[in-house]
């Protein structure tokens, strides 16, 4: 049987993580590995069209798994997973960031004893009452090697006694920024598809389950979008879609809600807006790699450092009032720090990987 490392990702911001680890590893060695999509997320526009942009490897393995509730999909995943350990000689299953497929691969490695390898690690909310939290704290603790992408989560890491597995690497993100910012210059015409100009109009998402689960909660938050008195284009997780619907919501004319973009469109639309208004994780650092300033509609953020070189502000409770403050305030960013490392996290990852296990 051929020993090679395994790559677990399902969802959108994992396909955008692991694409620069996939270039590192083919420039740098023959360390054989595999990929494995759950089928977390499916559609065209959150799944395949990242394979296809950013030319990773199409996955060895496909679990199809779908939408389900967190025990069921984290479950099914787990079964899947372990059936083809018993066919496959892995060496290592590496999984990355904080999504559900990121737990059920860690469980699994954990007990076949396999290797656990995580990148993006030891980030913390501290707030457990999101899912994500409990995927990262539980992770990184079955975790054999585990990659932070920046000192603090290094700290965290050794707070929490897991200091002799961590390696500081930088964030991927980054990495991928850097390149995906050269090829999109040529491969992305999106500021004239939508007739937009820089700087005058506002980009947002929104996906987490207390912004779009709670029709109160997401009412305040398109009626803040609705008087902001700018262009307001909202890129629709499905999630954000299915709620609009089954709620009866609707925006203002200024807000045009879009399906998602692909990633060269996306950056090139986040580094021209005015401001971006989210509530992702991954958006709020590529805002700050881009120089974009964020506003973040979240109680608290794991991306600390964006908040602390006032490049993102919290909107804690978001109601309309308080976006529409966010929304026009001057903060004076500190876009010159750089806590998110050089930009070579992915050749850091790869050469401690070759080191360990070619
Ligand atoms: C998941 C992650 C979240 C991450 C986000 C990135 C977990 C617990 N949550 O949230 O951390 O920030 O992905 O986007 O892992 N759907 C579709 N098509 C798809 C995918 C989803 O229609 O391709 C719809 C389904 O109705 C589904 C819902 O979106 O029930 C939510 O999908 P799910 O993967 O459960 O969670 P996300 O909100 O996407
Ligand atoms: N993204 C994209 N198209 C979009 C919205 C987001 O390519 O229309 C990318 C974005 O550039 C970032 C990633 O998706 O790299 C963030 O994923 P998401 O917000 O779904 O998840 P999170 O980071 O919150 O886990």
């Amino acid at each position: 049987m051929e020993k090679s490392l395994l790559f677990v990702v399902g969802a959108r911001p994992n396909f955008i993580k692991i694409a620069p680890i996939c270039v590192a590893l083919r420039k740098a060695s023959n360390l054989s590995f595999k990929i494995l999509h759950t089928g977390q997320h499916y559609d065209q526009l959150m799944s395949d069209i990242f394979f296809q942009e950013l030319e990773i490897p199409a996955p060895d393995f496909h679990l199809n798994i779908g939408s389900a509730p967190h025990g069921v999909q984290t479950g099914q995943m787990m079964i899947e997973m372990e059936k083809l350990c018993d066919d496959h000689a892995f060496i290592g299953i590496v999984v990355i960031g904080d999504v559900n497929s990121t737990l059920a691969g860690a469980m699994v490695g954990a007990k076949r004893n396999i290797p656990v390898i995580h990148i993006e690690s030891g980030l913390r909310s501290y707030n457990r009452s999101m899912p994500e939290e409990i995927n990262r704290i539980a992770t990184d603790h079955v975790s054999d090697l585990l990659f932070a992408p920046t000192q603090l989560a290094m700290q965290n890491l050794q707070k929490e006694g897991l200091a002799e597995r961590s390696f500081f690497s930088g964030d991927v993100m980054y990495d991928m920024i850097l390149q995906g910012l050269e090829l999109a210059s040529t491969r992305s015409d999106i500021l004239n598809q939508l007739s937009l100009y820089p700087d005058d109009y506002f980009l947002a998402t929104l996906h987490r389950p207390y912004n779009v689960d709670d029709p109160h909660q997401l009412r305040q938050i398109m009626t803040g979008l609705s008087n902001i008195g700018k262009q307001v284009l909202l890129s629709a997780h499905p999630r954000l879609h299915k709620q609009m619907k089954k709620f009866e919501i609707q925006a203002g004319e200024n807000v045009k809600i879009t399906q998602p973009f692909g990633y060269f469109d996306f950056i090139v639309l986040e580094k021209n807006a005015l401001k971006i208004i989210t509530d992702s994780g991954g958006i709020q650092k590529e805002a700050f790699f881009l120089q974009t300033p964020c506003v973040t509609l979240r109680p608290e953020t794991e991306w600390v450092e964006t908040v602390e070189t006032r490049a993102n502000i919290l909107v804690k409770d978001r109601t309309a009032a308080s976006i529409l403050e966010a929304a026009f305030e001057n903060t004076s960013p500190a876009f010159d720090q750089r806590p998110y490392g050089n930009g070579n996290a992915s050749e850091i990852i790869v050469e401690k990987l070759i080191q360990d296990y070619l």
